[in-house]
């Protein structure tokens, strides 16, 4: 399952649309926009994209309340001006991914409006409802005293998403529906419709949005969503073999082995693997991410669960690692520019699928206390104007500043494009050089073996290897020499040779006789 041949060599750009490029002065960005940006992106070295929710909604939930499966939100164009963009990104042999939101529509959605209608329709079982107005519902978030029926209905996420029948997993009233009752499985080929009617237009695959919620009342190893998830991606396997599915559940066991998902997202869950390396601010105590320089960062807190992940997916789907996503703080907030250029070395050099959040190649910071925007609240932070050059608005907008969705950024300093394309030392090259090794070299690729090289508890530096490559990463504020003798896994070329030109590096570092040294703050790769 672990997709098709071009997610080998994938590398996504996340682009809230909202934010990226307007083209028509209305102060919010645009398919056009994103069309005019395609070869910036490329450029970069992103090949692939997944755009957030851009369909009909009433935008309470920045997009994923939706209104329409089938219709875009007029905002950002036509249906026609997507299809355009996906023949455009076709043409640079890019992929494209929409956000597709199984677990919940709006509550203006024309199925829910009817599902709350006193009489027996279509939909009445559409979504999950008790059968009596006053009844709660066995500790699952409800809604009462808004429609007709009589019922309350589930919610999956805010007051405004209703959540869709999939069916429960242990049934234990009756206005439940088990998973293979006829109501849940009207659900999944509605689902199946949905994802048709894109791939037909010539999308490359989803990224699946609280792709674990389906089932209601599962078992713990989500049993009953990953047998949907093998049935919803019928479509795919059957009918559309070259696209894929990327999954929010941040359980890559479930997900992919389970579920059969190509790629799951690994996202900042306080204590879990990935939020040890670059977000671990929300645990109790000071931020101990592996990449701050005095923060005393422990690669052995990733390395358990990443290495059981990995070697349990392999061959099967990808992790998929991300710089930032809409739904949390950008990496700026907590990380110099230095710390990121290792960070994001890094996560763009280990096996699986690596996502970029539009604007983190530059830098754009975490705004606190933005009032919040669509439902954001402290993610709207994260959700400010791309900034281009130092024109109007930062190039985002002609609009009046008063109109944009978001203020760009006020500082007499704001990064932009332009000035990181013209700085040699930036955190943009870094990216773009990492990246272009990456497409390079087989060796860097999604389906390339990773083995630990060198991993002390509490200690730098961190080697690994990917293929016939070494690669070194020394967060800390001191240059570390490692001998040859210390290391395992070295791969046969250098450990005939002992010594190396770095292929790349920030920070500087070697391989010579005595061994493998990093200076302080260094990632290093050697052949
Ligand atoms: C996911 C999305 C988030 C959204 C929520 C409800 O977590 O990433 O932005 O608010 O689901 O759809
Ligand atoms: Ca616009």
């Amino acid at each position: 399952m672990s997709g098709p041949k071009w997610l080998n060599d994938a590398v996504f750009y996340e682009i809230y649309p909202q934010s990226f490029q307007d083209t028509n002065g209305d102060g919010i960005g645009d398919f056009e926009g994103i069309i005019e940006r395609l070869d910036y992106i490329k450029n970069l070295g992103c090949n692939a994209l997944w755009i957030n929710p851009c369909y009909d909604s009433p935008f309470k939930d920045a997009g994923y309340d939706v209104r329409d499966y089938k219709s875009v939100a007029p905002r950002y164009g036509t249906n026609e001006d997507l299809y355009r963009l996906f023949d455009e990104a076709h043409r640079r042999s890019m992929h494209v991914f929409l956000d597709l939101v199984p677990g919940h529509t709006s509550e203006e959605h024309a199925w829910f409006r009817e599902s709350g209608r006193a009489g027996h329709n279509e939909y009445s079982g559409r979504y999950i409802w008790s059968d009596l107005w006053i009844a709660g519902m066995q500790g699952h978030p409800y809604i009462a005293g808004e429609c007709e029926r009589n019922g309350t209905y589930m919610l999956n996420f805010f007051k405004c998403q209703p959540a869709l029948n999939y069916g429960f997993g242990t049934v234990t009233a009756p206005w439940q529906d088990g998973l293979d009752d006829p109501e849940p499985h009207r659900t999944r080929e509605a689902m199946k419709d949905v994802m048709r009617f894109w791939l037909s237009h010539g999308c490359d695959g989803f990224r699946v949005d609280m792709a674990d919620s389906l089932v209601k009342d599962d078992d713990d190893s989500k049993s009953g969503t990953a047998e949907v998830w093998r049935d919803l991606r019928r479509v795919i396997d059957e009918e559309y073999p070259e696209a894929a599915l990327v999954s929010e559940w941040s359980n890559p066991k479930q997900a992919v082995l389970g579920a059969h998902f190509n790629m799951d997202f690994y996202l900042d869950h306080p204590g879990k693997a990935y939020n040890t390396l670059v977000r671990d601010n929300e645990t109790e105590g000071p931020d101990r991410s592996f990449f701050r320089k005095d923060a005393g960062g422990d690669i052995e807190r990733f390395l358990p669960q990443f290495l059981s992940d990995y070697e349990a997916v392999k061959g099967h789907g990808h992790i998929a690692f991300i710089t930032c996503n809409h739904d949390t703080p950008r990496m700026s907030r907590t990380l110099t520019e230095r710390e990121r250029k290792l960070a994001y070395a890094f996560l763009f050099t280990l096996p699986g699928v690596p996502f970029l959040y539009y604007g983190d190649e530059i830098g754009i910071p975490y705004f606190e206390d933005l009032p919040t925007k669509e439902g954001g609240y402290t993610r709207t932070g994260t959700r400010t104007p791309m900034q281009w050059n130092h024109e109007r608005n930062l190039g985002f907008s002609t609009a009046d500043a008063a109109k944009l969705y978001l203020p760009v950024d006020p500082s007499e300093d704001a990064a932009t494009v332009e000035d990181a394309e013209a700085d040699p030392d930036s955190l943009y090259h870094t990216v773009q050089d990492i990246l272009q090794l990456r497409h390079a070299q087989d060796d860097l690729k999604a389906d390339g073996e990773f083995a630990v090289v060198y991993a002390k508890k509490e200690s730098c530096p961190f080697l690994y290897r990917r293929g016939s490559l070494l690669l070194g990463v020394n967060p800390s504020g001191s240059a570390v020499t490692v001998p040859w003798e210390e290391l395992s896994q070295v791969p046969d070329q250098l450990a005939g040779r002992k010594s190396a030109e770095p292929l790349f590096c920030v920070g500087g570092g070697s391989a010579e006789a005595e061994g493998i040294t990093l200076e302080a703050q260094s990632f290093m790769i050697v052949r």
